[in-house]
Protein backbone atom coordinates (compact mmCIF):
# COMPACT_ATOMS: atom_id res chain seq x y z
CA UNK A 1 0.00 0.00 0.00
CA UNK A 2 2.67 2.54 0.80
CA UNK A 3 5.04 1.25 -1.67
CA UNK A 4 1.87 2.21 -4.09
CA UNK A 5 1.59 5.17 -3.30
CA UNK A 6 4.69 6.43 -3.01
CA UNK A 7 5.25 4.88 -6.67
CA UNK A 8 1.78 6.53 -7.62
CA UNK A 9 3.55 10.03 -6.35
CA UNK A 10 6.69 9.56 -8.49
CA UNK A 11 4.87 9.25 -11.42
CA UNK A 12 2.12 11.32 -10.74
CA UNK A 13 5.07 13.97 -10.76
CA UNK A 14 6.02 12.80 -14.08
CA UNK A 15 2.90 12.39 -15.96
CA UNK A 16 2.99 13.40 -19.50
CA UNK A 17 6.59 12.46 -19.70
CA UNK A 18 7.64 9.38 -21.54
CA UNK A 19 11.07 9.23 -21.23
CA UNK A 20 12.49 8.06 -17.76
CA UNK A 21 12.98 11.44 -15.86
CA UNK A 22 14.91 10.82 -12.70
CA UNK A 23 12.01 10.45 -10.46
CA UNK A 24 11.03 7.72 -12.34
CA UNK A 25 14.05 6.18 -13.17
CA UNK A 26 14.32 4.84 -8.90
CA UNK A 27 10.94 2.19 -10.26
CA UNK A 28 13.47 0.28 -13.04
CA UNK A 29 14.84 -0.81 -9.57
CA UNK A 30 12.01 -2.48 -8.31
CA UNK A 31 11.50 -6.34 -8.99
CA UNK A 32 7.63 -5.67 -9.62
CA UNK A 33 5.94 -4.82 -13.08
CA UNK A 34 4.95 -1.00 -13.02
CA UNK A 35 2.81 0.46 -15.87
CA UNK A 36 1.11 3.79 -15.94
CA UNK A 37 -2.07 4.20 -18.11
CA UNK A 38 -3.53 7.61 -19.14
CA UNK A 39 -7.09 8.58 -19.52
CA UNK A 40 -7.51 7.00 -22.73
CA UNK A 41 -5.96 3.56 -21.91
CA UNK A 42 -2.58 4.49 -23.38
CA UNK A 43 1.02 3.46 -21.79
CA UNK A 44 2.47 6.45 -20.39
CA UNK A 45 5.47 4.50 -18.43
CA UNK A 46 6.43 1.38 -17.94
CA UNK A 47 9.75 0.61 -15.87
CA UNK A 48 12.12 -2.03 -16.47
CA UNK A 49 10.48 -4.96 -15.13
CA UNK A 50 7.37 -4.23 -16.92
CA UNK A 51 9.20 -4.14 -20.20
CA UNK A 52 10.65 -7.35 -19.65
CA UNK A 53 7.54 -8.92 -18.85
CA UNK A 54 5.60 -7.49 -21.70
CA UNK A 55 9.09 -8.22 -24.05
CA UNK A 56 8.98 -5.04 -25.42
CA UNK A 57 10.39 -1.72 -25.26
CA UNK A 58 8.93 1.77 -23.58
CA UNK A 59 9.33 3.30 -26.71
CA UNK A 60 7.44 0.78 -28.50
CA UNK A 61 4.97 0.30 -25.56
CA UNK A 62 4.37 4.11 -25.93
CA UNK A 63 1.98 4.41 -28.18
CA UNK A 64 -0.14 1.51 -27.02
CA UNK A 65 -3.08 0.66 -25.76
CA UNK A 66 -2.43 -1.43 -22.34
CA UNK A 67 -5.59 -3.14 -23.05
CA UNK A 68 -5.26 -3.93 -27.02
CA UNK A 69 -2.00 -6.17 -25.43
CA UNK A 70 -3.81 -8.96 -24.56
CA UNK A 71 -6.90 -10.76 -26.17
CA UNK A 72 -9.06 -10.97 -22.88
CA UNK A 73 -8.68 -7.69 -22.13
CA UNK A 74 -12.32 -7.09 -20.79
CA UNK A 75 -11.39 -8.18 -16.24
CA UNK A 76 -8.11 -5.92 -16.76
CA UNK A 77 -10.60 -2.63 -18.54
CA UNK A 78 -13.31 -3.67 -15.68
CA UNK A 79 -10.13 -3.22 -12.88
CA UNK A 80 -9.42 -0.33 -14.58
CA UNK A 81 -12.80 1.27 -15.13
CA UNK A 82 -12.98 0.67 -10.97
CA UNK A 83 -10.18 1.90 -9.70
CA UNK A 84 -11.01 5.48 -11.92
CA UNK A 85 -14.60 5.88 -11.20
CA UNK A 86 -14.00 4.73 -7.30
CA UNK A 87 -10.79 6.19 -6.78
CA UNK A 88 -9.79 3.20 -4.77
CA UNK A 89 -6.12 3.39 -3.65
CA UNK A 90 -4.99 -0.23 -3.97
CA UNK A 91 -7.40 -2.63 -6.12
CA UNK A 92 -6.14 -6.81 -5.76
CA UNK A 93 -7.04 -9.18 -8.17
CA UNK A 94 -5.33 -12.31 -9.78
CA UNK A 95 -5.69 -12.21 -13.65
CA UNK A 96 -4.54 -14.90 -16.86
CA UNK A 97 -3.63 -11.81 -19.43
CA UNK A 98 -3.35 -13.90 -22.46
CA UNK A 99 -0.77 -12.79 -25.62
CA UNK A 100 -0.98 -13.81 -28.79
CA UNK A 101 1.70 -16.71 -29.86
CA UNK A 102 2.70 -16.39 -25.95
CA UNK A 103 2.58 -18.05 -23.14
CA UNK A 104 -0.42 -16.61 -20.80
CA UNK A 105 0.74 -14.39 -18.14
CA UNK A 106 -0.85 -15.10 -14.55
CA UNK A 107 -0.22 -11.93 -13.18
CA UNK A 108 -1.35 -10.61 -9.48
CA UNK A 109 -2.27 -6.86 -10.48
CA UNK A 110 -2.93 -3.59 -8.07
CA UNK A 111 -4.52 -0.85 -9.45
CA UNK A 112 -4.46 2.75 -7.94
CA UNK A 113 -5.99 5.70 -9.18
CA UNK A 114 -4.11 8.34 -9.79
CA UNK A 115 -5.03 12.12 -9.01
CA UNK A 116 -3.23 13.91 -11.64
CA UNK A 117 -3.37 13.67 -14.60
CA UNK A 118 -7.07 13.08 -14.48
CA UNK A 119 -7.61 9.78 -15.63
CA UNK A 120 -4.31 8.12 -15.45
CA UNK A 121 -4.43 4.76 -13.39
CA UNK A 122 -0.98 2.85 -11.85
CA UNK A 123 -0.45 -0.94 -12.06
CA UNK A 124 1.79 -2.85 -10.11
CA UNK A 125 2.13 -6.38 -12.32
CA UNK A 126 3.53 -9.35 -10.32
CA UNK A 127 3.71 -12.71 -11.93
CA UNK A 128 1.96 -15.21 -9.95
CA UNK A 129 4.88 -17.47 -10.23
CA UNK A 130 7.31 -15.13 -9.04
CA UNK A 131 4.98 -13.73 -5.93
CA UNK A 132 4.37 -17.92 -4.83
CA UNK A 133 8.28 -18.09 -4.69
CA UNK A 134 8.73 -15.26 -3.09
CA UNK A 135 6.49 -16.20 -0.35
CA UNK A 136 8.27 -19.56 -0.18
CA UNK A 137 11.40 -17.81 0.24
CA UNK A 138 10.26 -15.45 2.56
CA UNK A 139 8.51 -18.46 5.19
CA UNK A 140 11.75 -20.36 4.86
CA UNK A 141 13.84 -17.88 6.04
CA UNK A 142 11.35 -17.41 8.84
CA UNK A 143 11.44 -20.79 9.65
CA UNK A 144 15.17 -21.43 9.30
CA UNK A 145 15.37 -18.27 11.84
CA UNK A 146 13.10 -20.66 14.15
CA UNK A 147 14.79 -23.55 13.67
CA UNK A 148 18.34 -21.95 14.57
CA UNK A 149 17.13 -20.12 17.84
CA UNK A 150 15.64 -23.67 18.87
CA UNK A 151 19.10 -25.62 18.32
CA UNK A 152 20.87 -23.28 19.87
CA UNK A 153 18.98 -22.93 22.82
CA UNK A 154 18.67 -27.17 22.57
CA UNK A 155 22.33 -27.59 22.23
CA UNK A 156 22.90 -24.60 25.62
CA UNK A 157 20.74 -27.37 27.59
CA UNK A 158 23.05 -30.27 26.11
CA UNK A 159 26.43 -28.82 27.03
CA UNK A 160 25.81 -27.29 30.21
CA UNK A 161 25.35 -30.74 32.17
CA UNK A 162 28.02 -32.47 29.64
CA UNK A 163 30.81 -31.85 31.85
CA UNK A 164 29.78 -32.79 34.68
CA UNK A 165 28.32 -36.34 33.70
CA UNK A 166 31.88 -36.93 31.89
CA UNK A 167 33.35 -35.27 35.22
CA UNK A 168 31.14 -37.42 37.33
CA UNK A 169 32.29 -40.90 35.46
CA UNK A 170 36.04 -39.84 35.44
CA UNK A 171 35.43 -39.96 39.09
CA UNK A 172 33.51 -42.80 39.22
CA UNK A 173 36.32 -44.86 37.69
CA UNK A 174 38.90 -43.57 40.27
CA UNK A 175 37.08 -45.06 42.86
CA UNK A 176 36.14 -48.17 41.29
CA UNK A 177 37.49 -51.18 43.39
CA UNK A 178 40.68 -52.52 42.05
CA UNK A 179 39.14 -56.25 41.44
CA UNK A 180 36.19 -54.58 39.43
CA UNK A 181 38.51 -52.12 37.78
CA UNK A 182 38.72 -54.09 34.68
CA UNK A 183 35.30 -54.95 33.74
CA UNK A 184 33.16 -51.77 35.18
CA UNK A 185 35.76 -49.70 33.55
CA UNK A 186 33.92 -50.47 30.26
CA UNK A 187 30.79 -48.62 31.25
CA UNK A 188 32.61 -44.89 32.47
CA UNK A 189 34.47 -45.51 29.00
CA UNK A 190 31.53 -45.63 26.79
CA UNK A 191 29.94 -42.74 29.35
CA UNK A 192 33.39 -40.40 28.64
CA UNK A 193 33.37 -41.42 24.88
CA UNK A 194 29.89 -40.42 24.31
CA UNK A 195 29.78 -37.28 26.31
CA UNK A 196 32.42 -36.29 24.10
CA UNK A 197 30.73 -37.26 21.34
CA UNK A 198 28.83 -34.66 22.25
CA UNK A 199 30.70 -32.56 23.27
CA UNK A 200 31.83 -32.16 19.49
CA UNK A 201 28.51 -32.19 17.92
CA UNK A 202 26.83 -29.06 20.29
CA UNK A 203 30.15 -27.25 19.83
CA UNK A 204 29.78 -27.71 16.17
CA UNK A 205 26.15 -26.92 16.75
CA UNK A 206 27.05 -23.45 18.61
CA UNK A 207 30.15 -22.59 15.85
CA UNK A 208 28.78 -20.47 13.74
CA UNK A 209 27.03 -18.81 16.74
CA UNK A 210 29.71 -17.97 18.74
CA UNK A 211 32.65 -17.04 16.09
CA UNK A 212 32.67 -13.41 15.65
CA UNK A 213 32.24 -12.34 12.20
CA UNK A 214 35.73 -11.56 10.73
CA UNK A 215 35.22 -9.30 7.51
CA UNK A 216 37.94 -8.55 5.42
CA UNK A 217 38.47 -8.30 1.27
CA UNK A 218 37.45 -11.67 -0.40
CA UNK A 219 38.86 -12.79 -3.31
CA UNK A 220 36.30 -15.82 -3.94
CA UNK A 221 38.79 -17.44 -6.87
CA UNK A 222 41.16 -17.61 -3.24
CA UNK A 223 38.35 -19.45 -1.56
CA UNK A 224 37.75 -21.64 -4.30
CA UNK A 225 41.24 -22.50 -5.34
CA UNK A 226 42.27 -23.41 -1.30
CA UNK A 227 38.91 -25.37 -1.20
CA UNK A 228 40.04 -27.22 -4.85
CA UNK A 229 43.31 -27.67 -3.17
CA UNK A 230 41.85 -29.46 0.11
CA UNK A 231 39.38 -31.84 -1.84
CA UNK A 232 42.27 -32.68 -4.53
CA UNK A 233 44.49 -33.69 -1.17
CA UNK A 234 41.94 -35.82 0.43
CA UNK A 235 40.65 -37.11 -3.10
CA UNK A 236 43.81 -37.57 -5.06
CA UNK A 237 42.56 -39.61 -8.31
CA UNK A 238 39.41 -39.96 -10.30
CA UNK A 239 37.98 -36.55 -9.70
CA UNK A 240 38.11 -33.95 -11.67
CA UNK A 241 37.19 -30.22 -10.48
CA UNK A 242 36.61 -28.00 -13.62
CA UNK A 243 36.78 -24.35 -12.79
CA UNK A 244 34.82 -21.65 -14.91
CA UNK A 245 35.79 -18.35 -13.19
CA UNK A 246 34.54 -14.85 -14.25
CA UNK A 247 37.58 -12.77 -13.62
CA UNK A 248 35.55 -9.49 -13.68
CA UNK A 249 34.06 -10.52 -10.65
CA UNK A 250 34.95 -8.03 -7.71
CA UNK A 251 36.24 -8.36 -4.23
CA UNK A 252 33.67 -8.02 -1.61
CA UNK A 253 33.87 -7.60 1.88
CA UNK A 254 33.41 -10.89 3.91
CA UNK A 255 34.77 -13.70 6.53
CA UNK A 256 36.64 -15.44 4.39
CA UNK A 257 37.29 -18.52 6.34
CA UNK A 258 33.34 -18.70 6.70
CA UNK A 259 33.30 -18.76 3.36
CA UNK A 260 36.13 -20.96 2.77
CA UNK A 261 34.17 -23.63 5.22
CA UNK A 262 30.95 -23.16 3.32
CA UNK A 263 32.45 -24.16 0.28
CA UNK A 264 34.33 -26.85 1.65
CA UNK A 265 31.27 -28.62 2.90
CA UNK A 266 29.34 -28.01 0.11
CA UNK A 267 32.41 -29.98 -2.49
CA UNK A 268 32.94 -32.12 0.58
CA UNK A 269 29.68 -34.13 0.35
CA UNK A 270 29.56 -33.79 -3.52
CA UNK A 271 33.10 -35.53 -3.44
CA UNK A 272 31.52 -38.20 -0.59
CA UNK A 273 28.02 -38.64 -3.04
CA UNK A 274 31.01 -39.57 -6.08
CA UNK A 275 32.40 -42.30 -4.75
CA UNK A 276 30.87 -44.49 -7.16
CA UNK A 277 32.18 -42.18 -9.90
CA UNK A 278 35.38 -41.93 -8.50
CA UNK A 279 35.88 -45.64 -8.81
CA UNK A 280 35.17 -44.99 -12.55
CA UNK A 281 37.37 -42.10 -12.89
CA UNK A 282 34.17 -40.06 -14.39
CA UNK A 283 33.60 -38.00 -11.60
CA UNK A 284 33.52 -33.97 -11.81
CA UNK A 285 33.05 -30.68 -9.65
CA UNK A 286 32.56 -27.58 -10.97
CA UNK A 287 33.30 -24.66 -9.96
CA UNK A 288 31.15 -21.66 -11.52
CA UNK A 289 31.23 -17.89 -10.81
CA UNK A 290 29.33 -15.29 -12.41
CA UNK A 291 28.12 -11.90 -11.99
CA UNK A 292 24.08 -11.41 -11.01
CA UNK A 293 22.25 -8.49 -11.80
CA UNK A 294 19.22 -6.82 -10.05
CA UNK A 295 18.81 -9.68 -7.52
CA UNK A 296 16.79 -9.89 -4.30
CA UNK A 297 18.06 -11.85 -1.53
CA UNK A 298 16.46 -12.58 1.30
CA UNK A 299 13.68 -9.49 0.76
CA UNK A 300 16.85 -7.40 -0.02
CA UNK A 301 17.60 -5.69 -3.53
CA UNK A 302 21.45 -5.70 -4.75
CA UNK A 303 22.57 -4.26 -8.31
CA UNK A 304 24.99 -7.22 -8.52
CA UNK A 305 25.38 -10.16 -6.53
CA UNK A 306 28.16 -12.68 -6.81
CA UNK A 307 26.18 -16.22 -8.39
CA UNK A 308 28.26 -19.39 -7.25
CA UNK A 309 27.52 -22.91 -8.31
CA UNK A 310 29.37 -26.08 -6.84
CA UNK A 311 28.10 -28.84 -9.32
CA UNK A 312 28.49 -32.40 -9.37
CA UNK A 313 27.92 -35.08 -11.62
CA UNK A 314 27.01 -37.68 -8.75
CA UNK A 315 23.79 -39.65 -8.03
CA UNK A 316 21.67 -36.42 -6.80
CA UNK A 317 20.24 -36.13 -3.32
CA UNK A 318 18.37 -38.99 -1.98
CA UNK A 319 14.46 -37.75 -2.95
CA UNK A 320 13.32 -38.69 0.62
CA UNK A 321 15.45 -36.01 2.40
CA UNK A 322 15.97 -33.13 -0.32
CA UNK A 323 13.11 -30.99 0.73
CA UNK A 324 15.38 -30.90 4.35
CA UNK A 325 19.22 -30.70 3.61
CA UNK A 326 19.92 -27.62 5.44
CA UNK A 327 17.92 -28.72 8.51
CA UNK A 328 20.61 -29.92 11.04
CA UNK A 329 21.41 -33.40 11.89
CA UNK A 330 19.35 -34.53 8.66
CA UNK A 331 21.87 -36.92 6.48
CA UNK A 332 21.77 -39.61 4.23
CA UNK A 333 25.15 -40.90 4.81
CA UNK A 334 26.56 -43.47 7.57
CA UNK A 335 27.87 -41.61 9.91
CA UNK A 336 27.15 -38.07 8.83
CA UNK A 337 26.11 -35.97 11.44
CA UNK A 338 24.09 -33.75 8.92
CA UNK A 339 25.69 -30.33 9.84
CA UNK A 340 27.64 -29.70 6.90
CA UNK A 341 24.92 -27.71 4.97
CA UNK A 342 23.17 -26.15 8.25
CA UNK A 343 27.00 -24.66 9.34
CA UNK A 344 26.84 -23.42 5.33
CA UNK A 345 23.34 -21.86 5.55
CA UNK A 346 24.44 -20.12 8.71
CA UNK A 347 27.64 -18.94 6.94
CA UNK A 348 25.39 -17.40 3.77
CA UNK A 349 23.27 -15.70 5.52
CA UNK A 350 25.88 -14.25 7.56
CA UNK A 351 27.07 -12.22 4.77
CA UNK A 352 23.50 -11.90 4.05
CA UNK A 353 23.24 -14.08 0.77
CA UNK A 354 20.90 -17.32 0.40
CA UNK A 355 22.20 -20.68 -1.01
CA UNK A 356 19.74 -22.85 -2.70
CA UNK A 357 20.25 -26.65 -4.77
CA UNK A 358 18.73 -28.23 -7.51
CA UNK A 359 19.15 -31.80 -7.72
CA UNK A 360 18.70 -34.42 -9.89
CA UNK A 361 20.69 -38.05 -10.50
CA UNK A 362 23.58 -36.84 -12.72
CA UNK A 363 23.40 -33.03 -11.75
CA UNK A 364 23.41 -31.54 -8.20
CA UNK A 365 24.19 -27.94 -8.57
CA UNK A 366 24.60 -25.63 -4.77
CA UNK A 367 23.77 -21.57 -5.86
CA UNK A 368 25.58 -19.54 -3.39
CA UNK A 369 24.19 -15.84 -3.86
CA UNK A 370 25.65 -13.24 -2.35
CA UNK A 371 25.63 -9.23 -2.05
CA UNK A 372 28.77 -7.84 -4.04
CA UNK A 373 29.38 -3.60 -3.85
N1 LIG B 1 26.23 -33.14 -3.76
C1 LIG B 1 25.45 -34.04 -3.12
N2 LIG B 1 25.06 -35.17 -3.75
C2 LIG B 1 24.27 -36.09 -3.12
N3 LIG B 1 23.83 -35.96 -1.86
C3 LIG B 1 24.19 -34.87 -1.16
C4 LIG B 1 25.01 -33.85 -1.75
N4 LIG B 1 25.18 -32.87 -0.83
C5 LIG B 1 24.51 -33.26 0.27
N5 LIG B 1 23.92 -34.47 0.08
C6 LIG B 1 23.08 -35.20 1.05
O1 LIG B 1 22.69 -34.28 2.05
C7 LIG B 1 23.01 -34.80 3.34
C8 LIG B 1 23.27 -33.67 4.30
O2 LIG B 1 24.54 -33.09 4.09
P1 LIG B 1 25.32 -32.40 5.28
O3 LIG B 1 26.63 -31.95 4.78
O4 LIG B 1 24.42 -31.40 5.91
O5 LIG B 1 25.51 -33.57 6.33
P2 LIG B 1 26.49 -34.82 6.26
O6 LIG B 1 27.41 -34.70 5.09
O7 LIG B 1 25.64 -36.03 6.31
O8 LIG B 1 27.29 -34.72 7.62
P3 LIG B 1 28.47 -33.70 7.99
O9 LIG B 1 28.69 -32.81 6.81
O10 LIG B 1 27.96 -32.95 9.16
O11 LIG B 1 29.62 -34.55 8.28
C9 LIG B 1 24.18 -35.72 3.09
O12 LIG B 1 24.24 -36.72 4.09
C10 LIG B 1 23.85 -36.30 1.72
O13 LIG B 1 22.97 -37.40 1.84
MG1 LIG C 1 28.54 -32.98 4.80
Amino acid sequence: MKIVTNIARAAAAAAGALPRTPSLAGLDLLASAVVMVDAEGRIAFANAAAENMLESSLKALSRQRLCDLFTNPAELEHVIGQARTHKHSDLRQDLTLERVAREPLHVHTIVSALDEPAGAVLLELRETVQQMKLDREERLLDQSQVNKELIRNLAHEIKNPLGGIRGAAQLLEMELPPLHLQNLREYTQVIIKEADRLQTLVDRLLAPHRRPHIVGDVNIHEVLERVRSLIMAEFPAGLRIVRDYDASLPEFRGDKEQLIQTVLNIAHNAAQALSGQIEEGSAQITFKTRVARQVTLAKVRYNLALDLHIIDNGPGIPPQIRDRIFYPLVSGRDGGSGLGLTLAQTFVHQHMGVIECESRPGYTDFRILLPLP
